[in-house]
């Protein structure tokens, strides 16, 4: 019996779980669970990644203090995963005493071994929000294509990369001032000096091939050492002997895996030490997306080495996703939470389903295609799959009283081989699930589905239920219906994996309380409860329903600032007559769950109703300040519905691309109701 951890990338504790993040997740627990069918001993852990300051910033914004919210992101995330049936052994946080104890000896040990030096460096600073800004936090011109508007690391325009201090005009994203440089002492592990270690073992066979020639790509421009503080305030955990000093969250976060399987180590009463000593014979693989590979391939085997713990057996990188071959995007609908699918297409296996179809061992990217989605699933898993049940499984009920008849003695050889067919690939089908190649083994089981139904459809039972010689134990009628349902069985373990909702229904179907292992195809004495439906199709509207729910209007995105010049296109008076300008009053403000923008406001006309309204001001605008204020409102914008309820009309802000949402207010003795004209 094999011993081993996996991990799945750890999510940020700031943002929602969404279907990209479901690629890594459901590839991993896919993984995790073939191989404790296996029969091995398999800790599967994850751990919210709650340091750093965007967690810091978006807390401050919501009016809360960080812990209060990585605490709400942590019941969410964990709801996510579950109702996905992302099965964890345990889904921690960051922000926990093992963290911050494995944390510290970590650092401690690196110290030990000469890898960690401090040296002063010059940020920049916010003198406006008294905070050193990280890259992400400044804009300003791209010095190499003069594109606005691009961050402190990289532009977005011409993909160059740069230290914010080369950005022309730079600002703080934070409060718009301009920074001032300011020198500070910084920590830092010396990678520069583990490049040996880091070259041998980048190169023996813990990554994928096209991981291993990236590698080779960053070695050859040289490693250079890594800032691991951040100045207070931070949110994450202090140096030791180093105060106002913090953790940089990448240091710890990776150490999240280890101390939420010290965690299961406590509860569980496992040996934290035979996992995790430099000497462990034990397995360890992180799944992560391509994108953080330089963090896992590099900083993370160098910290494991040099603080004396075991270093991971295998990264597996996967590619990123798309949604109909474009990135996902917030103005289009696709980009779609985990729960969003939830609340319209309901079933998590059809997503678990069309993900492993897609999966390989590689980095490329996955498309997830909404038409090819709906047509596999229904074609596959309804039209294929579960019709060799639904077409057979009535007459062992109606005839034979729920038993299979799988007496090889007694059975004719083109009867019994049908399931021998499904039994045999069971080497492959482990090889394939072992090396992640998960869409070839969908491919292998649908063609042995495909195999199933055209030995149905040849001797077609239900003429054969016609004659009534057929209802008796052995007959041809009942080794055919019990052969199909036997190789049915049989493709549903070997889909366990894959889809654990839609099999344990039907493990209940055969009187089983769930397939356990592989070893189950096996089973000789197998009975079958009353067909009951087992799936559903997936329905064109629902996927329609959870796009336009999907649809954030940014209102600063979709309505840029337009310039004025002569070219603007003039409207008559009485298409600005068309417009039903009111003066309205903010009777009620809140944050909206979930939305990085908009703050959801109830605005009174007078008229004895409220109106909702989504507004994309919450860059600038606490809710407490709007209260009681008037404002003016497009009050005939036909209703939108949006991901987060219905807006019924838009309240007028002004914007440009670097400054606002400023919300206009009326002057004195404007009254809710008024039209503006
Ligand atoms: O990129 C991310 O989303 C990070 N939160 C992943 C962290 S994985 C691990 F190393 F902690
Ligand atoms: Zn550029």
């Amino acid at each position: 019996m094999r011993k081993i951890i996996v991990t799945s990338a750890l999510p940020y504790a700031n943002g929602s779980i969404h279907l990209g993040h479901l690629v890594e997740y459901i590839q991993t627990d896919i993984w995790v669970r073939f191989q404790k069918m296996q029969g091995h001993e398999v800790y599967y852990v994850c751990a919210d990644d709650t340091h750093g300051t965007p967690i810091m910033l978006k807390a401050e914004k919501e009016g809360i203090s960080p812990e209060t919210l990585i605490k709400k992101v942590h019941i969410e995330h964990s709801k996510d995963f579950y109702d996905f049936f992302v099965n964890f052994d345990n889904f921690y946080s960051t922000n926990s005493p093992e963290n911050l104890e494995l944390s510290q000896t970590v650092y401690k040990k690196l110290k030990q071994n000469k890898k960690i030096y401090s040296k002063m460096i010059e940020q920049f600073y916010d003198p406006v929000k008294e905070i050193f800004l990280p890259d992400r936090f400044i804009k300003g011109e791209c010095p190499k294509c003069h594109a606005k508007e691009q961050y402190g690391d990289s532009c977005e325009i011409c993909g160059a990369t740069y230290t914010p201090t080369e950005l022309i005009n730079p600002t703080s994203s934070l409060s718009g001032s301009i920074p001032i440089k300011k020198k500070t002492e910084h920590y830092f592990f010396k990678l520069s000096k583990c490049e040996s270690f880091l070259a041998d073992w980048t190169s023996s066979g813990v990554l994928q091939q096209e991981a291993a020639n990236k590698m080779k790509e960053w070695f050859k421009s040289g490693l250079s050492d890594w800032d691991i503080s951040r100045d207070t305030p931070y949110f994450g955990f202090e140096i030791p002997d180093a105060p106002g000093k913090y953790f940089y969250v990448w240091l710890d976060a990776p150490i999240g895996y280890m101390a939420s399987f010290k965690k299961l180590c406590k509860d569980k009463k496992i040996n934290f030490e035979e996992f995790w000593n430099a000497d462990s014979k034990t397995e360890l693989y992180h799944f992560i997306g391509k994108d953080i590979l330089y963090f896992h391939a590099l900083f993370w085997p160098a910290t494991l080495e040099y603080s004396g713990f075991r270093k991971p057996t295998k990264i597996f990188a996967h590619g990123f996703l798309t949604v109909n071959t474009e990135k996902m995007s917030k103005s289009r609908g696709t980009f779609i939470t985990a729960r969003s699918y939830l609340d319209y297409i309901k079933n998590p296996d059809y997503l678990r389903y069309y993900y492993a179809a897609k999966l390989n061992s590689t980095m490329e990217d996955i498309d997830l295609n909404l038409d090819d989605f709906l047509s596999r699933v229904n074609s596959d898993l309804v039209g294929k799959f579960i019709n060799i049940a639904s077409r057979t499984s009535g007459f062992i009920h109606k005839y034979f009283e729920g038993k299979l008849f799988l007496d090889d003695s007694r059975t004719h050889q083109e009867h019994i081989s049908i399931t021998q067919k499904c039994k045999n690939l069971d080497n492959q089908i482990k090889t394939l699930f072992e090396s992640r190649e998960y869409g070839r083994a969908i491919r292998e089981i649908m063609h042995l589905a495909d195999i199933t139904n055209e030995y149905v459809n040849t001797k077609a039972p239900w003429m054969l239920a016609k004659d009534e010689f057929q209802h008796k134990m052995g007959s041809d009628l009942h080794v055919i219906c019990s052969r199909s349902l036997e190789a049915f069985r049989t493709l549903s373990i070997y889909l366990t994996p894959v889809l654990p909702k839609l099999t344990s229904e039907i493990a209940k179907f055969f009187n089983e309380k769930e397939f356990k292992s592989f070893k189950d195809i096996d089973k000789k004495d197998i009975t079958v409860n009353i067909y009951q439906h087992l799936l559903t199709r997936v329905e064109k509207k629902d996927i329609d329903m959870m796009i336009e729910s999907s649809k954030e209007v940014l209102d600063k995105n979709i309505e840029p600032s337009k310039k004025l010049d002569d070219n603007q296109s003039t409207i008559s008076i009485d298409d600005f007559m068309k417009i039903d300008l009111r003066v309205a009053l903010i009777k009620e403000a809140s944050f909206v769950e979930g939305a990085d923008n908009l703050l959801r406001l109830l605005l009174d006309l007078n008229d004895g109703k409220s109106r909702q309204v989504f507004a994309g001001i919450k860059s600038k605008y606490n809710p407490d300040q709007l209260v009681g204020k008037l404002t003016v409102l497009v009050a005939n914008l036909k209703p939108r519905q949006m991901k987060f309820g219905l807006s019924e009309g838009m309240v007028l802000a002004a914007n440009d691309e670097s400054e606002g949402p400023f919300i206009l207010y009326p002057d004195q003795g404007a009254k809710p109701g008024m039209r503006i004209k």
